[in-house]
């Protein structure tokens, strides 16, 4: 092996540049030659690859986003535009890629690797939804920027006496939503793995008002039955079974660009420098992730379309501490 590249692909998630740090430098130890792939797979089928040596990644540790950028192909989900990736890697003289994202970069690894391309996944996505790690990078920044607007919400709330509605990211994963409810002290929490009734939210809401707490929190996932705005339309049309006023935020892309907290950073760094690892000693066409506290290679096979359960202990726990 002579010639590596990576990638950022998917949403940017706070992280992902200690990740291309630790693979140029993990890359360079191992006197490999890196390139970097400018904006994803829409980068890749463009060819914009640049060499990347050791200095060329100083001062990028303590930055959100990706220096390389990120983008969603369209070309790239066909079976052309997977060939043509191919393609240009081949032509560049690459050996080996590394591919820094979430589910959907990962279905765009599993692709690559069936036509011949050695490539081994880092599992990043603020939305925690892949398997085959734990936890994703990006994943504890964007909760606890989550989490600080709750506790200013609950401040305000509080105040007021009202009723707070927050939506969080995380696509159809109520990961996000889930940790951050329950870090937050929210009463009620809609995800989209357990079906929301909106009667049973105000009915949490109400016994919150009639209990005398001087606010009632809801944290709901972007992608839950009701989100913030079915579930704010839905509490206006049904004001009298509440008892608290309420308003609504939605955090949206906030959460996306922090500042990595040292977990993420240390996590981007250890998968980043595993990933080239692997590409060395030839175990490709897997994604390496955080099982257990100890770096894992999994499959792709067995990552990609595989949905990632939500801990019961923790969806327990948030029904047990909501009292
Ligand atoms: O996958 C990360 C994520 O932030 C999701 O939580 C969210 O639904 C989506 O990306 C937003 O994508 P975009 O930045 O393309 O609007």
């Amino acid at each position: 092996m002579r010639r590596i590249a990576v990638l950022t692909s998917g949403g940017d998630a706070p992280g992902m540049n200690a990740a291309i740090r630790a693979v140029v430098r993990a890359g360079v130890d191992r006197e490999l030659e890196v390139f970097g792939v400018r904006d994803g797979f829409e980068g890749l089928l463009l060819g914009d690859l640049i060499p990347l040596g050791a200095r060329d990644v100083g001062g990028i540790l303590a930055s959100g986003g990706t220096m390389l950028g990120s983008a969603r192909s369209r070309e790239f989900k066909t079976d052309a535009g997977v060939a043509k990736a191919a393609g240009v890697l081949e032509r560049a003289g690459t050996d080996g890629v590394v591919i820094i994202g979430g589910s959907g970069s990962q279905a765009g690894s599993l692709d690559l690797s069936r036509h011949g391309v050695r490539v081994v996944g880092v599992a990043s996505t603020i939305d925690n939804d892949l398997c085959g790690s734990d936890v994703t990078i990006g994943f504890d920044t964007a909760l606890n920027i989550a989490l600080e607007a709750i506790d200013r919400l609950r401040v305000t709330a509080s105040s007021h006496r009202r009723g707070a509605i927050v939506e969080v990211m995380g696509r159809d994963c109520g990961y996000l939503a889930l940790m951050a409810g329950i870090a937050g002290g929210a009463e009620a929490i809609c995800i989209p793995e357990i079906p929301c009734d909106p009667e049973a939210v105000a009915a949490e809401i109400a016994h919150a008002y009639e209990r005398g707490k001087p606010h009632a929190l809801v944290v709901v996932t972007e992608g839950a039955a009701f989100d913030a705005a079915a579930l704010s339309r839905w509490f206006k049309e049904n004001k009298k079974l509440l008892g608290f006023e309420i308003r609504t935020t939605i955090l949206g892309h906030v959460q996306r660009g922090g500042i990595p907290t040292a977990s993420d950073r240390l996590l981007g760094s250890r998968l980043g420098a595993v990933a080239v690892d692997a590409l060395v000693t030839g175990r490709h066409g897997a994604l390496c992730g955080m099982i257990g506290g100890t770096v894992t290679l999994t499959p792709l096979t067995e990552v990609v379309g595989v949905k990632k359960a939500l801990p019961e202990t923790m969806l327990e726990l948030a029904r047990v501490l909501s009292r």
